[in-house]
């Protein structure tokens, strides 16, 4: 069980993260080939239009705002009360019918639902085993989606060298890399994947966690338009891989 000091800290920072969370790249679409590179990419992982969504850990929105715009109606909950002031803006500007709690990953919603899905959110939690685990009770007949990237520790050697190059070639051009801080010592200790989660402990975890016959996929379609758009030198290092495993 997280201690209540722990989820605080991680409220706290990503209430002061949201106002910059958008202005990354990697973090939210930047241009209409990006977004429909994602629709293009989500599409096919949902089942058909209308069908009901639960996103946890929401953030500013971004996969319930593309998954909305598929027709699907979408329930986003996330810990931070800012993170999602963003997303019901951003969903109300363009007309998409979102509705936004306010909660922690394993207080899932009463209701049922037909696709669980979460992206960049189980690395921040203190047992995402027993999130994973949660949200089967929210769609007990339905299919979890998961979008991640690879970082940390989850790289290979390659994705590694290629990493570095990004961050330097990024620091050279003074462009803006990532969040407002760093997560401090404290919360990082409370989190057993604050390093970073690879595909194949992520594979592991969702079958622990009780999920059947998952079923991985890079994005390659969204790799391909992120890195077309990266400025010079970072275009030569290509973009971090990006994947989505769903299971039944
Ligand atoms: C890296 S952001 C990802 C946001 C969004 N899913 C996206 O793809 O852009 C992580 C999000 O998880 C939320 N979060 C962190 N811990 C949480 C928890 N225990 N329960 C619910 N949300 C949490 C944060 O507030 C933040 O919005």
């Amino acid at each position: 069980m997280a201690s209540s000091e722990t989820i605080d800290r991680i409220r706290s920072f990503w209430d002061a993260d949201a106002a910059g969370y958008d202005k990354i790249p990697g973090h939210y679409p930047q241009t209409p080939a990006q977004w429909a590179a994602w629709r293009g990419a989500l599409e096919p992982l949902l089942p058909p239009a209308p069908s009901r969504v639960l996103d946890v850990g929401a953030g500013t929105g971004f996969l319930s705002l593309v998954v909305a715009g598929l027709g699907h109606a979408v329930t986003a909950v996330d810990l931070s009360g800012q993170m999602l002031a963003r997303l019901t803006a951003k969903a109300s500007a363009h007309q998409l019918a979102v509705t936004a709690i306010q909660a922690g990953a394993d207080e899932v919603p009463r209701e049922r639902f037909d696709v669980v899905m979460s992206r960049h959110l189980l690395w921040t939690l203190p047992d995402p085993e027993g999130a994973l685990r949660a949200w089967r009770t929210a769609a007990p007949a339905g299919r979890l989606l998961l979008v991640e990237s690879v970082w940390g520790e989850g790289q290979s050697a390659a994705d590694r060298i290629c990493a570095h190059g990004r961050r330097l070639a990024r620091r050279l051009a003074a462009a803006p890399t990532g969040h407002h801080a760093e997560y401090g010592e404290a919360s990082t200790r409370a989190l057993p994947f604050a390093g970073g989660l690879s595909p194949e402990r992520l594979v592991d975890l969702v079958q622990r966690a009780g999920w059947q016959t998952p079923r991985l996929r890079r994005l390659t379609g969204v790799e391909w338009i992120l890195g077309r758009q990266l400025p010079w030198p970072e275009r030569l290092f290509g973009t971090q891989p990006v994947y989505a495993i769903r299971a039944d």
